[in-house]
């Protein structure tokens, strides 16, 4: 338990100004996207970037995605594609984020790519994340805000709670609109689903008019894909039709509950507190009992968040 809390900067002016000179002088900076919050630091700064792996406790095996203000700014990272064009079209800004082949002289710390060929790459849509970015004028990396393994931060007391004196300050700009991760498509080759999350995988494939192939889904080349992730300390336990002694009960749909991730059966809704609900629960030191949650659009990214914070415990 973190007993100090790190400083808290608003999304005005001067707060931005502060957050980029942070992020200038090498430092961690939390900040808020419209999929979770990021622990943001330069891109191109080894040392800076080293932080975000101790401060995560993160595996440093594990690459990073980097954040640009647009495709503009993508593109000089990577080697752009008709298929990278189209999506970015159709979603940039917004919670996607594409692997394409790094260009010689990128700039990127190697350890941002963990030594791949490769570099995710994200255009968030959240109106600080994008004002940080304008005023920092550089790629930022930023994986969730959270301790390495544990559940994925919504709000800036999630990351206070979690990351404490370890994040240099955080920016606060309330609870994040989508909830989930960026959705992951891997363009180093066939199109192919990485990671489900924010954005439906059948949205993509619809824009493409292809399905994306599910092969690498899970697997390294996305490192990140541990199963034990996004855990409580408790148990979790998925598909339950009602709580067992000593559980708490996170429904779906009409139903009686401790919490309700969606009273209306809305997987947006769901999407958007999921982490937030997997906190609550959590603190009240119970295991967790999770009500069915349908797998199309949204629903897919979720149950892949409910199924790794479920998993047995390395
Ligand atoms: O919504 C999001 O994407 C959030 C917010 C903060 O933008 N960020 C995020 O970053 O979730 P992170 O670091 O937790 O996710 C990084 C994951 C890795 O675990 C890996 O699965 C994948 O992105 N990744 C990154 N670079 C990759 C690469 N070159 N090849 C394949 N997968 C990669
Ligand atoms: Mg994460």
């Amino acid at each position: 338990m973190n007993t100090t809390e790190p400083t808290f900067l608003t999304p005005t002016t001067d707060g931005i100004a502060q957050a980029a000179g942070l992020l200038r002088a090498g430092a961690l900076v939390a900040f808020p996207t419209e999929t979770v919050y990021g622990l943001g630091a330069d891109a191109r700064n080894g040392r800076a970037v080293a932080a975000i792996f101790e401060a995560k406790g993160r595996p440093s095996f594990n690459p990073l995605i980097v954040h640009v203000l647009d495709a503009t700014h993508a593109r000089r990272f990577c080697h752009w594609s008709d298929t990278a064009e189209k999506l970015a079209s159709a979603f940039w800004p917004g919670p996607l984020s594409l692997v394409l082949p790094l260009t010689e002289g990128h700039g990127l710390s190697s350890l941002v790519t963990a030594g791949l060929s490769t570099v995710a790459l994200r255009v968030p849509a959240h109106p600080t994340a994008r004002a940080l970015l304008s005023a920092f004028d550089g790629p930022v990396a930023a994986p969730s805000a959270n301790p390495s393994g544990k559940i994925s931060p919504t709000t800036a007391q999630h990351v206070s709670d979690g990351l404490g004196m370890r994040v240099g300050a955080i920016l606060d700009d309330g609870p994040c609109r989508v909830g989930l991760e960026s959705t992951i498509v891997g363009l180093d080759g066939p199109a192919s689903l990485l990671r489900p999350g924010g954005l439906p995988a059948e949205e993509i494939e619809r824009v493409l008019a292809q399905t994306l192939s599910r092969e690498t889904e899970g697997k390294i080349s996305a490192p990140g894909q541990l199963m034990s992730h996004y855990a409580p300390n408790g148990r979790v336990r998925l598909n339950a039709q009602r709580a067992h002694d000593g559980e708490v009960f996170l429904g779906f749909g009409e139903m009686t509950c401790d919490l309700n991730l969606s009273p209306s059966g809305d997987l947006t809704e769901a999407a958007s507190v999921l982490f937030d609900c997997l906190h609550q629960l959590d603190a009240t030191g119970s295991a967790i009992a999770v009500a069915p949650i349908p797998r199309q659009g949204l629903g897919a990214a979720i149950n892949d968040r409910l199924q790794r914070a479920a998993a047995p415990r390395p």
